[in-house]
């Protein structure tokens, strides 16, 4: 058996990997704390993969509970997804955030080490580059930014922690630094449920359609982009999933490999609102409002290491994503 920890495992972007290490063959042991996941939603996962998967309540701060892990299964490698992620959120509570996602990757680190394990996939973000100086596209050697929240640090932090455990040379790692992951698994069966108000706009822009959220509001028209709204990277998040395959099974070596995982394009908030309305059928209910603090006016990722090393780059368009996302919602209402 090839076994993978999967921490956050249950969450958005977890369990989508989980189905494809599946696929590939490997054993998925998913350490989830459930503070971004319910029984029902992994049940769903369960029945989409057909099969019982291996599941640890528990949260990577909890070191008894992660090491008793590390001593029953030999792991393979660790995807280490777990980690709070509401930008605003980490604004109001840094303590949580700084405690939850630091102290859960220096956990892990540990077991790493104690258990020689040595891979780490870690799921890190764009947000690292702050506000991209020249345009909105960055590459993994474009100079670190400021993030914009704790939660953005706790990344920017995160990978330097990693950097310099990897030093030491017992482990190796990739980082993987995703841009917007949006969209649903294509059976609609699984797909990202924020607890409350949504905070991204994608699951704001299906609520809405929806009838859940009464009307959408664009944060901002006065952005130096050609429709004075901002512009991000939105990449299905079935692409990202397989990326976390071959970065799995990428040779790892002793400087921390990074990639970009975005689809190479940017897309601003009113061409996606467009592309919603076109690829559903569903008008939107949205109006202007005023800037969010923090949010960065434009970033798109090149993409171009991530082909070259891992062979891997973005399949769905937007428009698939958004299609996904919008069955998701209809079926989990239904459901
Ligand atoms: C996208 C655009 C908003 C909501 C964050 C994190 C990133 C990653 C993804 C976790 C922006 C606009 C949004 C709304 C709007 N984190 N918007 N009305 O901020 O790019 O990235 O989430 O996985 O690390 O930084 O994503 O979806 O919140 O915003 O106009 O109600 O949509 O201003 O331009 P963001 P987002």
């Amino acid at each position: 058996m090839k076994y993978i920890l999967v921490t956050g495992g249950a969450g958005y972007i977890g369990s989508h990997t989980v189905i494809e290490l599946i696929d590939a063959g490997y054993e998925p042991v998913i350490l989830d704390d459930f503070s971004n996941a319910t029984p029902e939603s992994f049940a769903r996962l369960e029945k989409l993969c057909n099969r019982s998967l291996i599941l640890s309540r528990g949260a990577c701060t909890d070191a008894a509970h992660v090491r008793k892990l590390f001593k029953t299964y030999p792991f393979e490698g660790v995807i280490h997804f777990a980690a709070f992620k509401a930008v605003g959120e980490s604004v109001d509570h840094p303590e949580k955030y700084y405690h939850n996602n630091l102290v859960g990757l220096l956990t892990i680190l540990n077991a790493l080490e104690e258990y020689k394990v040595r891979k780490l996939v870690f799921s890190s973000s764009c947000t690292v580059y702050g506000i991209p100086k020249e345009g909105g596209s960055v590459f993994e050697e474009t100079p670190l930014g400021i993030p914009n929240s704790p939660y953005g640090w706790t990344k920017f932090m995160g990978e330097q922690m990693i950097r310099d455990f990897v030093a030491k040379g017992n482990i190796d790692a990739v980082l993987l630094r995703y841009f917007n992951p949006i969209g649903a698994h294509p059976s609609g069966m699984i797909g990202e449920l924020p607890i409350g108000v949504p905070n991204n706009i994608v699951p704001f822009i299906t609520q809405t359609a929806s009838g859940i959220r009464k009307q959408l509001i664009v944060f901002g028209e006065d952005y130096n982009t050609e429709d004075g709204t901002c512009i991000r990277d939105y990449i299905h998040v079935c692409d990202l999933a397989k990326a976390h395959i071959a970065a799995l099974k990428s040779p790892m070596n002793q400087n921390p490999e990074i990639y970009n995982l975005g689809t190479g394009k940017g897309t601003s908030v009113l061409e996606l609102i467009a592309a919603f309305e076109a690829a559903t059928g569903k008008p939107l209910n949205w109006r202007f409002g005023p800037r969010r603090v923090g949010d960065v006016p434009e970033i798109f990722a090149n993409a171009d290491k991530a082909k070259k090393d891992l062979n891997w780059s973005a399949k769905y368009t937007v428009n698939e994503a958004l299609v996904d996302a919008w069955r998701w919602e209809q079926n989990r209402l239904n459901t």
